[in-house]
């Protein structure tokens, strides 16, 4: 699926290279985002802190990231719809396939883009038969996961979440297109694929005249800057009476017509 790549109007970074599409992924993708994901995501450093044991229990580290990962292509319980994309790349005009090399997961409110005339991408949920709704081993081993950090994935969840609602909800409520994770495969870094995400998800949010939060790592903080993103404070991820830490910088962008 080819989605509309041409530049808003805050200066983009840079084009796509050739070869690159954006599209909506499906749940038929999930084993490719948790590829992207666990390629990418460690060089955040919030992602050692959290899960400081991942290359010591690397299996467990793949099953249960993608345990919790699933999540994204069902109903959110919350409300509002999460939307995954992914940059595909090819590497030659002649060649046949394909391979995704970004992604992106967004959540929406429940506010629909019907009520405003739009029509809503809609991501494919797993039917209630899909293997990945029943794993019994995987619930066994992730409920005694011993990748991670407890105390720091709690820390981070807890600064996270009283973050986002002293610098986000107190001011946009609902009303907020929220950018959970972007992540491109490092040997695919600085290319564009990234901007191009971040174009489509800028469109999308204007369409729907949402201003668009997250938290940015040290790496995603300057490309956010460069498509408008504003500072709006730095968030210190840290376990009372330890040294370790790590930082997050809430931005958000207020998109105009
Ligand atoms: C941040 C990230 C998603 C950017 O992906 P990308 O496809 O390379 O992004 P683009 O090519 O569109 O933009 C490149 C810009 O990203 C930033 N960036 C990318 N790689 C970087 C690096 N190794 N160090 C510092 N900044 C980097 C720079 O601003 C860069 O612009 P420049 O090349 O002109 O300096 C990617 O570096 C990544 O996956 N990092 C690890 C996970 C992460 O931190 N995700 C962001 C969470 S908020």
């Amino acid at each position: 699926m080819d989605i509309d790549q041409s530049p808003p109007e805050t200066q983009p970074l840079s084009n796509p290279s050739p070869g690159m599409t954006v599209r909506l992924g499906t749940c038929d993708d999930l084993d490719s985002l948790v590829d992207l994901g666990l390629a990418a995501m460690p060089m955040d450093p919030q992602w050692d802190y959290r899960y400081p044991h991942r290359l010591e229990y690397p299996d467990e580290h793949r099953v249960c990231i993608r345990q919790s990962w699933a999540r994204f292509f069902r109903p959110d319980p919350g409300g509002g719809r999460r939307v995954v994309l992914f940059v595909d790349y090819k590497s030659n005009a002649s060649s046949h396939s394909t391979k995704p090399i970004s992604f992106s997961v967004s959540h929406f409110p429940s506010q629909t883009r019907q009520e405003q005339g739009h029509e809503v991408p809609q991501q494919s949920a797993f039917a209630d038969n899909h293997p990945s709704n029943f794993s019994p081993v995987s619930s066994t081993m992730c409920g005694n996961r011993r990748d991670w950090n407890p105390g720091h994935v709690e820390a981070f969840r807890c600064a996270v979440r009283a973050a986002s609602d002293g610098r986000f909800a107190s001011r946009y409520g609902e009303k907020q297109a929220h950018l959970q994770i972007l992540g491109t495969h490092p040997g695919y870094q600085r290319r564009g694929a990234a901007s191009a995400l971040l174009r489509y998800g800028i469109k999308q949010a204007r369409e729907e005249k949402l201003p668009i939060t997250l938290f940015a790592s040290h790496m995603g903080q300057p490309l956010y800057a460069r498509f408008g993103f504003e500072d709006r404070g730095t968030v210190v991820v840290q376990v009372d009476g330890e040294e370790i830490k790590v930082t997050l910088t809430a931005m958000a962008l207020e998109v105009t017509e």
